[in-house]
């Protein structure tokens, strides 16, 4: 049998993160979740106006007193040097070793497929596809066992939804990266997850169609209420965890049961 879990307050304690778009909505309330249970953590954002939010994320973190602190990288993820970017600036921080990596920044457009262009193509999937498997591409030589890797998809990886198609499909693709990376990482100790939120407060959700959203709520079995972005923090911090060691290649609803996976 093994050893009875040591729940402490501080489980994370001693762990290094990077958190992409950790600047506001959902990427800077599990950042600083992940910081409250003693992570250190790499907030990560690229909007010049967002430089503001991401300070004051780390305030909040270095407010906390529990050890725990954090280093700002401004970095674009459609740039192909942002992932050793970002690396870098971990390791220069925190030491060379990288505990979990949330790949959360994400796009989403709502466009008719004849208005759809190619740009348009790349500019989802560079930054919800692309951008993830470079950032893993670069995160893995550095990454100590039992490392935790999370991928933020949404429920609309497994819907349909009129004019967002880019935004889901990209969200389909990474629930793939995310299942064939679980096999390919596990046999070093790693888990590899996606966390699929339902609507979540936040800037993403105001550029959701209403109809769309307020469908969504009539279904959704926890109060009929959109997600907020505690909801999501506290299943991603969770997967971080020890309790979650034996999960890995799955896409978790986070969804208050609208969506049943
Ligand atoms: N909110 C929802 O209802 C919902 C539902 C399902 C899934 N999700 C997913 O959850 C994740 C977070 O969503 P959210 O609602 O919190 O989004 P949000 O409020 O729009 O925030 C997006 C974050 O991603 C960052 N980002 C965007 N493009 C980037 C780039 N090229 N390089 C680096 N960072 C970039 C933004 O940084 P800047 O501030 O610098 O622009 C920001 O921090 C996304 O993957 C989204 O698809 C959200």
């Amino acid at each position: 049998m093994s050893a009875p879990s040591n729940p402490t307050t501080f489980p994370l304690q001693g762990k290094v993160a990077i958190v992409t778009g950790a600047s506001r909505g959902i990427g800077a309330g599990l950042a600083l979740e992940l910081a409250r249970r003693g992570a250190k953590v790499t907030l990560v954002y690229t909007s010049p106006k967002s430089g503001k939010l991401a300070e004051e994320v780390a305030s909040k973190i270095e407010s906390l007193g529990n050890g725990s602190t954090s280093r700002v990288v401004q970095a674009d993820l459609r740039q192909l040097d942002a992932p050793e970017k970002i690396v870098s600036a971990t390791r220069e921080a925190f030491g060379d070793k990288i505990d979990i990596l949330i790949n959360n920044a994400g796009v989403l457009m709502n466009r008719s497929i004849t208005e759809t262009t190619a740009e348009d193509y790349a500019a989802i999937f560079d930054v919800n596809v692309r951008a993830p498997l470079l950032l893993t591409k670069a995160v893995v030589p550095h990454l100590r066992a039992p490392g935790r890797i999370i991928n933020m998809s949404s429920i609309g990886a497994r819907l349909g939804f009129a004019n967002l198609t880019l935004y889901t499909a990209s969200k389909a693709a990474i629930e793939g990266v995310t299942r064939s990376l679980a096999q390919e990482l596990g046999a070093a100790g790693h888990t590899v997850n996606a966390v699929a939120p339902g609507p979540t407060e936040s800037e993403m959700l105001d550029d959701v169609p209403k109809d769309i959203v307020e469908a969504q709520l009539k279904q959704t079995a926890v109060e009929n209420r959109v997600g907020t972005v505690d909801d999501i923090a506290r299943i991603v911090a969770w997967l971080c965890g020890d309790d979650a060691k034996w999960v890995s290649g799955q896409a978790i609803s986070a969804s208050g049961g609208f969506l049943k996976l």
